[in-house]
């Protein structure tokens, strides 16, 4: 599997191009990508990268890749990230590291979006991977059920949410930005586009998992070559 991710990689890093503002999105195929982006730099590539998570950030610095913070830049280049699942429209599910927050803004303010994947995240429909839902703490249980209504006004199987516990138990897992993630592993969700918009207008959730629109180019990791897919 992390030979896939590693020639997903490096299809991506065709992308960049010498002083380019990136975002630099989580996960472990992302993550791959920043060391081979390190190793481009250390070799005289000019870039500064915007991390979508404390821990993306971490992984740049150990990396040698140069960082900016979000609030001193207008707009990105590009943004290179990984998936939980992608549709055959682009549309994505994230969220599965909690960054969602952070890697939707970042996303949604880059001129272009890599999205790299090993096959495994490729789906007819999105929904089998639980739809993460970051959401203020206040009010947990009026949201929660404001949710459970929007998955299943938009015609989602299943609705129901789980709070996203820390890896110890130790209580909810909090996010970057302090907030909570409820899971909801909906099967199938019939109209990405529909269930993005009833969950945007509830008040207590701060960002979603569905990522529509924000995709232009998917790589796909094989063992030994990458599939580079344009909408
Ligand atoms: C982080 O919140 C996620 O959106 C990740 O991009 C996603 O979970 C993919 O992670 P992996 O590359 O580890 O599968």
């Amino acid at each position: 599997m992390n030979v896939a991710k590693e020639n997903a990689a490096l299809a991506a890093l065709e992308f960049v191009e010498d002083g380019m503002t990136l975002g630099l999105g989580s996960g472990s195929t992302a993550e791959i990508f920043i060391e081979q982006l390190g190793e481009k730099v250390a070799g005289g590539l000019k870039v500064q990268g915007i991390p979508t998570s404390d821990r993306t950030a971490q992984c740049a610095i150990e990396a040698g890749v140069p960082l900016i913070e979000a609030d001193k830049i207008l707009s990105i280049d590009l943004t290179i990230d990984g998936a939980d699942e992608v549709d055959p429209a682009f549309s994505l599910i994230k969220g599965g590291g909690a960054c969602l927050l952070r890697e939707k803004i970042i996303a949604h303010a880059s001129a272009k979006m890599v999205v790299i994947i090993d096959a495994t995240k490729m789906v007819e429909n999105l929904g089998a991977f639980p739809l993460p839902i970051e959401v203020d703490p206040f009010g947990l249980t009026m949201t929660a059920d404001k949710i459970y209504q929007a998955l299943k006004g938009t015609g989602c199987r299943e609705a129901q949410t789980v709070l996203r516990q820390k890896k110890d138990g130790s209580g909810p897992l909090v996010t970057d930005g302090g907030h909570w993630i409820l899971d909801s592993k909906c099967e199938h969700i019939p109209s990405p586009v529909e269930t993005a918009r009833a969950l945007s207008s509830i008040p207590g959730v701060m960002e979603h998992g569905l990522f529509i629109d924000l995709a232009d180019t998917i790589i796909i990791g094989e063992v030994d070559h990458a599939k580079v897919m344009e909408l």
